[in-house]
């Protein structure tokens, strides 16, 4: 069976590659990743030799129609799993464009590209296909201090990150209903785990508190998010993929809610335990609560019961557990971690940030 996987270089999608590679032995994987900023080809570094008859790489756009075509016409696609795009919140705010050419053409050419190839009028052989549209719990806005998403509660975006998935969530909805095509729609609450990109809180916190730099907490700190294990999103997918319904869309949750302060305060108590006090003083002594995010959305929960009931899926992985595992790999892969803290990452954090990176900065 091949699997297009998208944007298998970035965060969930390379964890995503390694657990199907290696749970499915039957599976031959195409990735498709333009490597921008956050496609690091060091995460799969190891793929093409431990796998060489089942990991393809190719290396493109998931908006040039001519390469998404190329891909179908090599390789019977089974399963189209689609996490490529531009994810973060604070960099769509500082330049939306590239969201909205990533996010929403890019998937409606992988839409086109799969309308145009799968056999729609043959059931036999449209039976288990499937265009798995990895999406976010933004989209769905807000929520105060009770109250949780599911799968109806209506799309109300805070950003041009999720403005920009919903829009897309949108058209792969459209394509099911107007032509039959086999989507299915995921909306994921906070990954954190191996891999993840620096410039999100808890990859960037691990970081910072390593190296002794401040700890920039938004505002006052108290919004929420519902915190999964990115092992544990994977092992949703896979479910969802198995035992899902075309048309359907599923919400995943961690199970986790906490607070911002909270997160922040657990990591540079962990670190303060695994490696001691860094210059004579506790790690939260960095903690400085700086300007906010724009149209900062207050919390996020997820109600994690249809997929629990239909599918009989769980978190597995406890937030404090989940912590200390990703702190043991940053701290296991201090090499991967220093090969991304190159020039553009730099000049984003003092852009955002205003403050340095490392000691070494000037
Ligand atoms: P990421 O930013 O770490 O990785 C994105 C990947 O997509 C990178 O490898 C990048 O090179 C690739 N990419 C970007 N633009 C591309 C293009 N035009 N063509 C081909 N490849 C392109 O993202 P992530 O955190 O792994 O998120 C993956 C997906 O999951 C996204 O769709 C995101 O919206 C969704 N999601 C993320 C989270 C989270 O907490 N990270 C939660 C829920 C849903
Ligand atoms: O909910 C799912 C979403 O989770 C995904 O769709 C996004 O791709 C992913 O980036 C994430 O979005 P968030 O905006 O919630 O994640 P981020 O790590 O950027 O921020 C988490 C919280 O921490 C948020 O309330 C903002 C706050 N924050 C973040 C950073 C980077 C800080 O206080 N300081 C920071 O420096």
């Amino acid at each position: 069976m091949n699997i297009l996987i998208t944007g298998g270089c970035g965060f969930i999608g390379s964890n995503f590659t390694r657990y199907i590679l290696k749970k499915n032995e039957n599976v031959r994987v195409v990735n498709l990743d333009k490597l921008t900023y956050a496609g690091n080809p060091a995460n799969l570094v190891d793929l093409a030799s431990h796998y060489p008859d089942r990991y393809q790489f190719v290396k493109g756009d998931i908006g040039d129609k001519v390469a998404v075509q190329k891909i179908f016409d090599t390789y019977d696609i089974t399963w189209i799993v689609h996490f490529a795009a531009e994810s973060h919140v604070d960099r769509s705010i500082i330049g939306p464009e590239v969201f909205l050419h990533t996010n929403i053409i890019g998937t409606f050419t992988l839409l086109e590209a799969a309308l145009g190839c799968w056999p729609l009028e043959d059931p036999e052989q449209l039976k288990g296909r499937r265009f798995l549209h990895i999406s976010t719990d933004e989209v769905y806005g807000s929520l105060d201090e009770s109250g949780y998403f599911t799968e109806k509660t209506a799309y109300d975006p805070s950003s041009p990150y999720s403005a920009s998935k919903a829009s897309s969530d949108h058209l792969v909805n459209a394509y099911y209903r107007t032509y039959g095509l086999p989507t299915i729609i995921t909306n994921c609450s906070n990954n954190y785990g191996p891999y993840q990109f620096p410039e999100k809180l808890i990859p960037l916190m691990i970081h910072n508190a390593l190296k002794g730099i401040e700890l920039p907490v938004y505002g006052d700190g108290e919004n929420v998010r519902d915190w999964i294990y990115v092992e544990d999103h994977c092992e949703a997918l896979l479910e969802v993929l198995e035992k899902g319904d075309p048309g359907e869309r599923y919400n995943i949750g961690g199970n986790s809610e906490r607070r911002n302060k909270e997160v922040v305060l657990l990591i540079c108590n962990e670190l303060d335990k695994q490696l001691g006090l860094i210059n004579d003083r506790p790690r939260k002594d960095l903690i400085r609560f700086v300007s906010d995010r724009p149209g900062h959305d207050r919390r996020y929960a997820i109600d994690g019961s249809k997929i629990r009931e239909e599918l009989g899926w769980e978190p597995a992985v406890s937030f404090e557990e989940g912590i200390r595992l990703t702190i043991e790999w940053y701290l296991q892969n201090p090499e991967w971690v220093e090969g991304i803290l190159n020039g553009s990452y730099r000049e984003y954090y003092r852009k955002q940030y205003g403050g340095r990176l490392s000691e070494q900065e000037s």
